[in-house]
């Protein structure tokens, strides 16, 4: 076994912290509150929680067992349960590492906005200045243009400030997430009840909740529960698994999956409230239904927001707070990708932690570039289809089947419950052996089948080729190799 630093949690707190971090994101903020709308409010969420516990905080368990019982980041704790296994590790923090390099790009566009804030650059007109000064998104996308010095600038800050918080490992990460989870969550408070007490905010919020109970017949309500308790998680790409492979050996998972699941569903749901608490108030001063004013989204955060804050009183100071939050509610999700990687590589090469953590900032970082382009935005939106569909589904479904039907789920739900305050039953079992592969498979399907029937957001398919298939391939070669690697230092031994 290649050299492996024993590096643990600072605490308990440090782990749960990290681990919420990761979860919590712009998925919260930016999709949970328009998938609940959109499917039926109050009906969504019951369909919600029953994804969240049947599959959600199952697979949570088995990607923390995986790391801390079985030991080690994605590649190795799989090659340990079957060596045949190791690229799926891979391939999960591969597909992550590619989310990575955007996903530091729309921080960029955040920090560019925090400037912005200061003195509302905006102006009256929020959208022309998102799509022409800030983004200068050209009308298709084969046409590339030029790149963007400011989105370039941002895009630095931000690997120089991702690659810092996980310098030393969870050494580092134990100190930084203490900020990074507790300022965004004081700041969704502030909005929150500053959203609740403007005029029209109640209309928004029964626009958000109103439960249209007939939609649970809908198979789509189930299909975007089951998606966005997957992707809000953080599960599939490896994270979870490299991040409970540095808990001390006598640590309840059990315990932590649910306070982590349940931690992530409530922010998502309290971020609703200040979304369409804003959205209300929006609707009412331009004399329109709230459905008008309706967006998610990039358009939610750049365009919509900006243009609520300019009615607001002290508004420098709410677009501060904003993308404040935003930025901080984004880099633990950036560095648990990296991290996951990073560890990956640490444990199959013995490579140094530094070293690592730089060449791959910065190539993550060159690759960004390509982002500040003129049609950036156009293969932002491919990419991240293509990732977090495709990459996401696939590896919880091979993930959960070589737990399942590779490895004694019986012997391993034993050992977890060794350290459990709260044993966790032999539904587990059916869960990891049946639900979590089915509904993964289930899903998978139907994103096949959905983008061979269209492309994806109309894009032509010579783009999905570029920005959808040929990275899944890339990443699944390159999965497959290093896999081999990995199996090969764990018989070694
Ligand atoms: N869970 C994050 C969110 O809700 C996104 C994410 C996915 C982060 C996978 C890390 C890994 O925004």
């Amino acid at each position: 076994m290649a050299l492996r630093e024993k590096v643990y949690w600072d605490s308990r707190t440090a782990f749960v912290l990290a681990a919420i971090g990761s979860a919590i994101g712009l998925g919260n903020i930016w999709r949970f509150p328009f998938i609940c709308y959109k499917y039926g409010g109050g009906a969504f969420l019951v369909a919600y929680l029953v994804a969240l516990f049947v599959a959600g905080i199952p697979l949570l368990i088995l990607e923390f067992a995986l790391g801390q019982r079985i030991g080690g980041s994605a590649p190795v704790a799989l090659g340990k349960v079957n060596k045949n296994f190791a690229w799926v590790g891979w391939l999960a923090i591969l597909v992550g590492f590619i989310i990575t390099t955007y996903y530091a790009v729309i921080m960029s566009w955040s920090a560019n906005y925090l400037v912005h804030s200061l003195t509302l650059a905006w102006g009256d007109d929020p959208r022309t200045f998102f799509y022409q000064k800030v983004l200068r998104l050209s009308d298709g996308i084969f046409h590339i243009g030029s790149v963007s010095l400011p989105l370039i600038l941002g895009l630095l800050v931000c690997w120089v400030w991702i690659i810092l918080s996980i310098w030393k490992g969870a050494r580092t990460v134990s100190k930084v997430v203490y900020v990074t989870v507790t300022l965004p969550w004081a700041i969704l408070i502030i909005l929150v009840i500053g959203g609740l007490t403007l005029p029209g905010a109640g209309e928004g919020v029964k626009y958000y909740l109103t439960p249209n109970w007939r939609q649970l017949l809908s198979p789509e309500l189930w299909q975007a529960a089951f998606t966005q308790v997957f992707f809000s998680l953080s599960v599939g790409f490896g994270v979870m698994i490299a991040y409970a492979s540095f808990l001390p050996p006598n640590s309840d998972v059990v315990n932590n999956a649910f306070i982590i699941g349940l931690a992530d569903a409530s922010t998502a749901f309290v971020g609703g409230f200040a979304v369409f608490s804003a959205l209300g108030y929006y609707a009412q001063l331009q004399g329109v239904p709230v459905e008008d004013v309706m967006k998610s989204g990039p358009e939610l955060a750049f365009v919509t927001y900006p243009a609520i804050i300019n009615h607001l009183p002290l508004a420098p100071l709410v677009g501060v707070l904003f993308f404040v939050m935003l930025l901080t509610l984004a880099i633990d999700s950036a560095f648990s990708l990296v991290e996951a990687v990073v560890a990956g590589f640490m444990e199959t090469f013995g490579v140094p932690r530094t070293k690592t953590n730089i060449i791959l900032g910065a190539l993550a970082f060159v690759i960004g570039i390509f982002y500040t382009t003129q049609a950036g935005l156009y293969w932002l939106d491919v990419v991240d289809h293509y990732m977090t569909f495709f990459g996401l589904f696939a590896v919880a479904f091979l993930e959960s089947l070589a737990v399942g039907w590779f490895y004694d789920t019986e012997a391993l739900r034993r050992k977890i419950n060794e350290y459990s305050l709260v044993d966790i039953g032999g539904w587990w079992n059916v869960t990891v052996k049946f639900v979590v592969p089915l509904a993964a498979f289930v899903l998978l399907v139907i994103s096949v089948i959905s983008v061979i029937k269209a492309p994806y957001g109309e894009y032509p398919r010579t783009a999905e080729l570029i920005g959808g298939w040929i990275p899944l391939a890339l990443a699944l070669v390159a999965g497959i190799l290093l896999g081999k690697a990995t199996a090969r230092t764990l018989s070694q031994g």
